[in-house]
């Protein structure tokens, strides 16, 4: 049997830094309110020119380094992002070549917050049943550029950046466990009111932001998080006292720390960045994980469970070993 494994990860932040001092500047917020509600500090902001493939790309070329391959090796690319670079093509495709990497399988993969979760996924499916062999995995937003700056209900918590994995076929599991789902009835509690075919003429108008009921969504991820934790783990015949870290998506600390009590698990052993990033939507996981291993917390061997929340609802977990 064939199993994918994690060969590499990467990150990339943009450079400019908002700080919770700067958005007090802003709306009528305050550094302390989005704290202790949310756990953000600070978030990483895009350049206007900024996109996400070019994000993807610099990620990119840190997780191909750290698995040692080059990009003639890589046969499948996988973007999961609300925020790709156009409507089409599809923004894996323009990383694909602006990387080198020879005409392989190239799509983006929309599931909002879950979009990393969800092309992790499928690429190890593609990789199990022999039909890729070194896939480039990502997940990246540019979410800020969907954000309103005067309204102080969403913008404190939004922040940019891109994650990269390489995923390869590997005798021992790897991915362990994939546990996705999605439930349309709850789209109107966040979702982002212009698209191609519906409202195309409200881009870039007052009506184009990000439309949020945040204590409901706040609810039904807590609720579905914990639920989807305990099928994972079920699924694998894997105790939870067996897991040597949760690295959730960074949505907000509050949720992180429910989680993580629902999971027995001390926050010692939970990867937060969500004070640096902020929510990076499909950005956030990836990222979480590149930092761990590159402040060598997780280790090779270790027993991992990754999970994510966002718009539709989607959700998704997977349970791994690096
Ligand atoms: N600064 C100060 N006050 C704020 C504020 C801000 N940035 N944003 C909202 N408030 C106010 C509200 O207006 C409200 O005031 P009121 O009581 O006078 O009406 C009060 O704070 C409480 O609002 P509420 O929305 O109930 O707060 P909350 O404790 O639920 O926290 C969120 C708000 C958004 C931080 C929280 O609901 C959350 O994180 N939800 C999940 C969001 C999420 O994860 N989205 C992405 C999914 S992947």
């Amino acid at each position: 049997m064939t199993y994918s494994r994690i060969a590499g990860t990467g990150r990339y932040l943009p450079e400019r830094i908002m700080t919770n001092h700067d958005l007090e500047q802003m709306v009528d917020t305050s550094d302390e309110w989005i704290r202790t509600r949310t756990g953000v500090e600070r978030r990483h902001v895009c350049a206007d020119d900024e996109t996400v493939s070019q994000m993807c790309i610099e990620a990119a070329k840190i997780a191909m380094d750290a698995a040692g391959v080059t990009a003639s090796d890589i046969d499948m690319v996988i973007t999961g992002t609300t925020s790709p670079d156009l409507i089409f093509p599809n923004v894996s495709t323009i990383i694909q070549h602006e990387l080198g990497i020879p005409a392989c399988t190239a799509f983006s993969l929309e599931a909002a917050c879950t979009g990393f979760i969800y092309a992790l996924s499928t690429a190890d499916k593609f990789i199990k049943a022999g039909e890729a062999k070194c896939a480039l995995v990502m997940g990246a937003e540019c979410i800020t550029k969907l954000v309103d700056w005067s309204d102080r209900n969403t913008c404190v918590l939004f922040g940019d950046g891109a994650g990269a994995v390489i995923l390869k076929p590997s005798e021992e599991p790897g991915i362990i466990s994939c546990h996705l789902g999605a439930d349309g009835q709850y789209k109107d509690l966040l979702y982002y009111p212009v698209g191609a075919s519906k409202n195309l003429a409200a881009a870039g108008t007052a009506d184009a932001r990000i439309m949020m009921t945040g204590n409901e969504v706040f609810k039904v991820a807590v609720k579905t998080l914990g639920r989807i934790a305990a099928e994972t783990l079920e699924k694998a015949g894997v105790s939870k006292e067996e897991l040597d870290w949760l690295v959730p998506h960074q949505a907000n600390i509050r949720i992180i720390q429910a989680m993580a009590k629902r999971l027995d698990m001390p926050m010692e052993k939970v990867i937060v960045t969500v004070q640096d990033h902020g929510n990076t939507s499909a950005a956030s996981v990836p990222m979480a994980l590149d930092v761990g291993i590159r402040d060598g917390r997780l280790k090779k061997g270790q027993l991992i469970l990754t999970e994510a929340f966002g718009g539709g609802f989607t959700w998704g977990s997977v349970l791994l070993r690096l």
